[in-house]
């Protein structure tokens, strides 16, 4: 089947290079010229493990191409997916505004029948908005073309973005127009071999699904925070008060890990705009609301943890960031909690030695050139001489560290994953702050 896809970002990729790899035809089209150029060249803008093969292959096959072109784009293909930002607008609303323009210019373009997929995150309401650009936009070209909306929400997790497209847990399609829902089983056939995981339903409860989906995984992380929070203070341990309640099937253990907060593309600005339909129905929703507050309380809780050992000032200190991402698997910065607390050191007049695998250059990219940051080659450069290491991304190759190699000045770690188990770091002879467990604390002897 012939497919455009709009947006060729995390998403838009991924689904263009999916599709392709399991043999339909798929154009991703893109308003970023630099980022197609690239892609004809066979350079992958984004680290997502295993899209460079996919792409390669199915580029070099014939059956993915890339083009800014909607003239093309859209008169080649049946199904345009839209898969563009969704950024937060100053008041938390979904910016719907990239959605829009792709609307009018995949209109402005329509040569017949289009089925017109929404993958981006977008607020409830907002197939119905897309269906009256397109109408809008085809009237004052003097045309007449049927077209289909639907919602298709996307919820692959970056870092394990294929797989989770391969063989997702459920495809959600809103549509109701029956027709229309068939042609999409069709679509997504090779996706649904092992078993049914097609859940068609109305296109209001479509765009409702995926926000649903964030606001709970975000609670979930913030309710184990905000616990956490409550276990350092009484001297319990989240580690163990997790093992307790995840063994409940009803709660399970996925997702019920305490740590630096949560950050990303995604939960931030999901969290914001379903609280921002909150508001346009006026209807209160306090539970979003407090995870929203207790993730931004605790994105500063390392840099807190850090200022509160050494005192209001951090000027002469320097310390080592072992992980920058938002999370493992990817280079993606947005909304990272490494960034929050990089800000706090440096305004403290700490110096920061930052590494992440992958995430560096993004890095560079947001952070101001400061003769306060230090740009480091591994975790072992990174600790060289600090007065202390914090871990924020919990990237594999952190978790079997050689501490051996590991040359602080100072044997002081903030774990904002709790990636190491206390008593191993006190044996290494490091005092050892992690989020909702005892500190450890070795006497200071064993520093010298
Ligand atoms: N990143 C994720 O993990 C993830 C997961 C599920 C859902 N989503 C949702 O998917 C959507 C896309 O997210 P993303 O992370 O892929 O975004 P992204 O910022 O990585 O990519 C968006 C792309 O769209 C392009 N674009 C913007 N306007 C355009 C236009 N008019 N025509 C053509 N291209 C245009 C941009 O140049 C960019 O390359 C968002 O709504 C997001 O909430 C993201």
């Amino acid at each position: 089947m012939k497919i455009l896809v709009v947006g060729t970002g995390y998403v838009g990729l991924v689904t263009g290079a999916c599709f392709a790899e399991m043999g339909h035809q798929v154009i991703c089209l893109d308003i970023d010229h630099d980022k197609i150029a690239k892609l004809k060249e066979g350079v992958v803008p984004i680290y997502e493990p295993g899209l460079e093969e996919i792409v390669k292959r199915n580029y070099k096959a014939g059956r993915l191409e890339f083009t800014t072109d909607y003239s093309y784009g859209v008169s080649e293909s049946l199904f345009c997916f839209i898969a563009v930002s969704t950024p937060c607008d100053e008041d938390g609303s979904a910016d719907l505004s990239y959605v829009q323009q792709a609307a009018m210019q995949i209109a402005e373009q329509m040569n017949g029948y289009k089925i017109i997929v929404n993958k981006s995150t977008v607020p409830v309401g907002s197939g119905r908005a897309v269906a009256d650009i397109v109408h809008t936009t085809l009237s004052k070209r003097g045309v007449s073309f049927e077209f289909d909306i639907v919602s298709n929400p996307e919820f692959l997790k970056e870092g394990d973005a294929i797989s989770d497209f391969m063989k997702p847990d459920r495809i959600v399609i809103g549509t109701d127009n029956p027709r229309v829902a068939a042609l999409m089983e069709e679509l997504y056939a090779p996706f649904n071999i092992n078993h049914d995981r097609l859940i068609t339903m109305d296109l209001f409860s479509a765009e409702m699904t995926k926000y649903a989906a964030n606001a709970m995984l975000a609670s979930r992380i913030s309710f184990m925070n905000e616990m956490a929070g409550l276990c350092e203070r009484v001297g319990a341990d989240i580690s163990m008060v997790r093992k307790g309640i995840g063994s409940d099937q009803r709660i399970g253990y996925a997702f019920l890990y305490a740590g630096a907060g949560y950050g990303g593309s995604c939960f931030p600005k999901d969290v914001q705009a379903l609280r921002a339909t909150g508001r346009e129905y006026d209807f209160p929703t306090p539970l979003i609301d407090a995870v929203e507050e207790v993730n931004v309380r605790q994105k500063m809780l390392l840099g807190e943890k850090i200022i509160a050992h050494f005192g209001d000032s951090l000027e002469g200190k320097t310390l080592a960031i072992w992980g920058l991402a938002f999370k493992p698997g990817t280079d993606d910065m947005r909304e990272a909690p490494a960034l929050v607390l990089i800000r706090q050191l440096l305004e403290k007049g700490a110096f920061v030695r930052l590494y992440d695998p992958v995430a560096m250059p993004r890095t560079k990219e947001i952070l101001k050139k400061s003769p306060q940051v230090t740009w480091c080659r591994d975790e072992f450069e990174a600790a060289k001489g600090v007065d202390a290491i914090a871990l924020v991304t919990e990237w594999k190759q952190f978790r079997f560290v050689d501490f051996e190699k590991v040359q602080p000045k100072q044997r002081l770690f903030f774990d904002g994953r709790n990636q190491y188990a206390p008593q191993e770091m006190a044996a290494r002879g490091y005092e050892y702050y992690s989020i909702g467990q005892p500190p450890v604390r070795v006497a200071d002897e064993v520093y010298s």
